[in-house]
Order: C-alpha cells, then sequence, then structure tokens
C-alpha cells in the first residue's frame, strides 16, 4: 500500500535576474496588479488571494507535519525581482489610470504614486473593429498586421534591454474582443504569417500580441476570452520555440462560484432544472461588454463551465434539461464594484425543487490582480522548467481553461487546485496526494 510515485527532481534553471511582466491593456486590472504588487514590496499590504504568496503546500504524509509556503518550496521569481511594461491604445500611464479605474482608494495610489507614473504603455496594436466601445488614440500605424507584430517585437526587445531583463512573460489584461470562430488562418504557423501579410480579417490584434511575445520568446497566458493563443498556428509557434502558454479569462466571480457550486451538486447527484445569472458592472471592461459582440465572447467563456462540470449525457435524469442563462448588464454607478446574481433552481430526493441564490458584491479587479501574479510567477517557473505549450495546470486561473486536443478541459475548481499543486510536487520530485489515506488505519498493515 505504500506506493511512492516519486518522480525524478526536474532542473529548473534558477529564478536569476529580473522578470518582466508585460500586459497588453493598461487597465484596471493590469493596473490594480501592478499598484498590489508594488504596495506588497514596500510593505503597505498584504497579497491576499495569491496562492504563490500566502499558499502552503502538504507534502508527504498527514502525520509528517511538513506544509511549507509553496514561495519557499518551488524556486518562483521574488516580487522584488519584478519589472512591469503594457501597451493601450489610451495614453495614461498607470497611475492616471489606476485614478480612472476607481478600484483602489486615493491613499493606496498616492503612496506609490512616482512609481505608477513611470509605467507608461507603448502605442497598442488596436483595431476598434474588435473592440466597439472604444476609441484607440495611442495606436501603432502599419501597412499590414505583420508590420504592427514586427513593431511589437521590436517593443519587447527595448523593454527588454532597457530594463536589464533576464526574462519576460506577458499576460493579456486587455479588453475583451468580438467573437471569433477559428477559422483558416489560423491553422497552422504558416497560413497564420501569410493571412497577417494580406491583412486578413480574422486575424485580431491579440493574436499580434501573441506571435510577437512567442517570437521573442516570452510565455503568453491570456485573460480575457478571446482566442488569441488557442489556435493551432500559436500552439505550433509556442511548441516549436519551447513556451509555454496558456487562458483563456480569468476566473474571479460569478463562475469562480459557479465551479464550486456546481461540483457539489454533482457530487451528491442533486438535480439542476435552471441557473440563471445575472451581473451590473460599471467599469470600462462592463462598458466595452456592453456591446453584443463582445459579449458573445464573454458568454460562450461563461457558459461552457455547467455542461462541463454536470456532463449532462452521463446523468440525463438530473442535468438533461438544464436552463442556463449569462447576463452581464453595464451600470455605471457601480464602477468596479461588481454584483452578480445567481438563481439557482435544483431539485432533491423524489423530484422535488428547491433553490439557492448567490448575491456575491464582489470586486473584479481586486479578485483579478492576484491572479495576473500567480499566472506571472508559475508561467515564468514552467517556463524554467522546460514545460511548453499549454499549461493545464494553470486551469485553476481559468473560466475556459485550454487543453490539449480530444481533452475536455477541468471546470471543477477543486480538482483544478489538486492538478496545480500535484504538478508543483511533481516538478519538485515528492509524491504526489492522492487522498487515499487507507495507510493510517490498521487494515494498511503489511
Ligand atoms: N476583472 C475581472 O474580474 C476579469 C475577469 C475575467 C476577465 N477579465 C478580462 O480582463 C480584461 C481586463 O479587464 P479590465 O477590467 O482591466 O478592463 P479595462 O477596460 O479597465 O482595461 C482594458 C484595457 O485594455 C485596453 N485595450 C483594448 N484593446 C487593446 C489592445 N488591442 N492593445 C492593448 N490594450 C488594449 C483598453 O484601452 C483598456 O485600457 C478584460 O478583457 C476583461 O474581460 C477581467
Amino acid at each position: 500500500m505504500k506506493a511512492k510515485q516519486k518522480a525524478a527532481t526536474h532542473a529548473i534553471a534558477p529564478a536569476r535576474g529580473r522578470l518582466g511582466v508585460l500586459t497588453p491593456g493598461m487597465g484596471a486590472v493590469a493596473t490594480t496588479f501592478y499598484a498590489g504588487v508594488e504596495s506588497v514590496r514596500r510593505g503597505l499590504a498584504t497579497p491576499v488571494g495569491s496562492l504563490t504568496q500566502m499558499g502552503t503546500i502538504r507534502l508527504g504524509k498527514r502525520t509528517e507535519h511538513r506544509s511549507p509556503l509553496i514561495s519557499k518550496f518551488v524556486p518562483l521569481a521574488k516580487l522584488d525581482s519584478l519589472v512591469f511594461g503594457g501597451w493601450d491604445p489610451i495614453p495614461d500611464d498607470a497611475y492616471t489610470a489606476a485614478k480612472k479605474a476607481g478600484v483602489l482608494e486615493k491613499d493606496h495610489i498616492e503612496a506609490i504614486a512616482p512609481f505608477l507614473k513611470q509605467i507608461k504603455p507603448m502605442p497598442a496594436a488596436f483595431d476598434q473593429h474588435w473592440v466597439k466601445k472604444l476609441k484607440g488614440m495611442h495606436v501603432k500605424k502599419g501597412k499590414t498586421k505583420r508590420d504592427l507584430a514586427e513593431q511589437l517585437r521590436e517593443d519587447i526587445r527595448q523593454f527588454k534591454k532597457i530594463n536589464k531583463l533576464d526574462r519576460a512573460v506577458a499576460v493579456w489584461c486587455a479588453s475583451t474582443e468580438i467573437f471569433l470562430k477559428p477559422g483558416a488562418a489560423h491553422r497552422n504557423l504558416k497560413t497564420f504569417e501569410r493571412a497577417m501579410d494580406r491583412n486578413d480579417a480574422s486575424i485580431a490584434p491579440s493574436m499580434l500580441y501573441a506571435y510577437a511575445c512567442l517570437m521573442e520568446d516570452v510565455p503568453f497566458m491570456n485573460g480575457a476570452p478571446n482566442l488569441t493563443v488557442d489556435i493551432p498556428a500559436m500552439l505550433e509557434l509556442a511548441n516549436e520555440r519551447g513556451l509555454a502558454v496558456g487562458g483563456k479569462d480569468f476566473k474571479t466571480g460569478q463562475t469562480l462560484m459557479k465551479t464550486v457550486l456546481a461540483p457539489m451538486l454533482k457530487a451528491r447527484m442533486l438535480g439542476l432544472a435552471g441557473w440563471y445569472s445575472t451581473n451590473i458592472l460599471g467599469n470600462r471592461d462592463g462598458e466595452v461588454l456592453d456591446d453584443p459582440e463582445s459579449f458573445k465572447t464573454k458568454e460562450e467563456s461563461k457558459l461552457g463551465v455547467l455542461e462541463h462540470i454536470l456532463q449532462p449525457a452521463m446523468y440525463p435524469k438530473l442535468y438533461g434539461k438544464i436552463y442556463h442563462k449569462v447576463r452581464i448588464n453595464y451600470y455605471p454607478p457601480r464602477g468596479d464594484n461588481k454584483e452578480g446574481w445567481d438563481n439557482i433552481d435544483i431539485f432533491g430526493w423524489m423530484g422535488y425543487p428547491m433553490q439557492i441564490k448567490v448575491d456575491f458584491l464582489c470586486r473584479d479587479s481586486i479578485l483579478a490582480a492576484p491572479i495576473v501574479l500567480d499566472l506571472a510567477l508559475f508561467t515564468d517557473l514552467a517556463q524554467r522548467a522546460g514545460m511548453h505549450g499549454i499549461q493545464e495546470w494553470l486551469s485553476f486561473y481559468f473560466k475556459s481553461p485550454m487543453a490539449a486536443e480530444g481533452l475536455t478541459p477541468e471546470h471543477d475548481l477543486f480538482i483544478q487546485h489538486t492538478k496545480l499543486k500535484n504538478t508543483l510536487r511533481w516538478l519538485m520530485g515528492e509524491e504526489q496526494i492522492t487522498h487515499l489515506g487507507v495507510e493510517y488505519y490498521e487494515y494498511d498493515a503489511e
């Protein structure tokens, strides 16, 4: 019964030097992330919500009492080594953008004002066709989409050089683009590059960033629901160049709740008749999502969750007729302080109906900022450990996780959490924890 599955410790390059964190998009999420990290570095704040900074990991048997901090267990980059950069079609520096975003209180922003003021956005690869509600005034010009990608590559090279960076990672924190299905141009790297040259309509700006980052050896994580790196061409490029990628769409508020509650229903074999989710939010993201085409991208990302968790084909009597609706309503008075309601119609023993109501008064960017930090640090770790392609172990952070072809993505938050921690154990040559536990009881005696 004492199965040992110690993996050989992986060779992980040390986290030497400085790590650049590039965010396409310098709005509410990105500036809350920069400001939070700097406040933590100065001892002014606690990194609540960040697994890399606050989480521990159990190693070995429960009787061994070994539970180090994750940051002591795996060789993560230190917060002091992080350098921030970004692009935005709005020319505001991070100080002005943070003030406009209205997430952080004045005192928090003013305490680090000089730091935030020096983070100035690079001109964006932007096209209003993809984000209808925004007007870009700080944008790159180029004859072809390939020209724009080349300019982004040059930005990355300069950013690395000026800041004397050892390595960099990118986390997409820009607006949600309009809905797009994978098409012929995305099929492989060759078709993608040709499509950039002829300004093909199916090449979105976010794809140009992903392409530029990967070409400059910068792994890329996607915090929005747009396809971006989730197309064969980008996966080919990432695998060819040995780079880590992942996405899509930070899992923060309502979907976080959904991926906790739905597994509970399934674990107890309770039925579900309907799940109505609605939100009000008043930040710029809410305004962008007020456009039906951008909302469609978000809706797809939010809707898939229940189907994957509840497996209606396997449990038709319990989940065969679910009515699932998701609404996002732009309501300016609330700013970044979103309110998400869920009305869940369930049924139990002999089909008797019951209801669950959730009212989550959350703060969008306060929930998203620690995710950006964890993704940056874990992606850098994966990269140094030679893990390339889709980082499925980081599904924990995403609403619509990318997975290898033919695999159904894992949405259950606690399975995702176990997967993440087991990956860390595997990386460091520690035993996987299966929670079997029979070894603690008599019948385990050999
Ligand atoms: N906050 C959350 O809880 C949460 C959760 C999941 C996903 N997201 C996603 O994260 C992203 C950022 O959210 P936010 O609240 O910071 O939004 P935001 O509107 O405050 O910031 C987005 C920024 O991206 C910029 N932008 C748009 N197109 C760009 C381009 N092509 N290149 C560079 N910059 C561009 C915009 O000008 C804006 O400043 C959104 O896509 C949102 O849907 C957020």
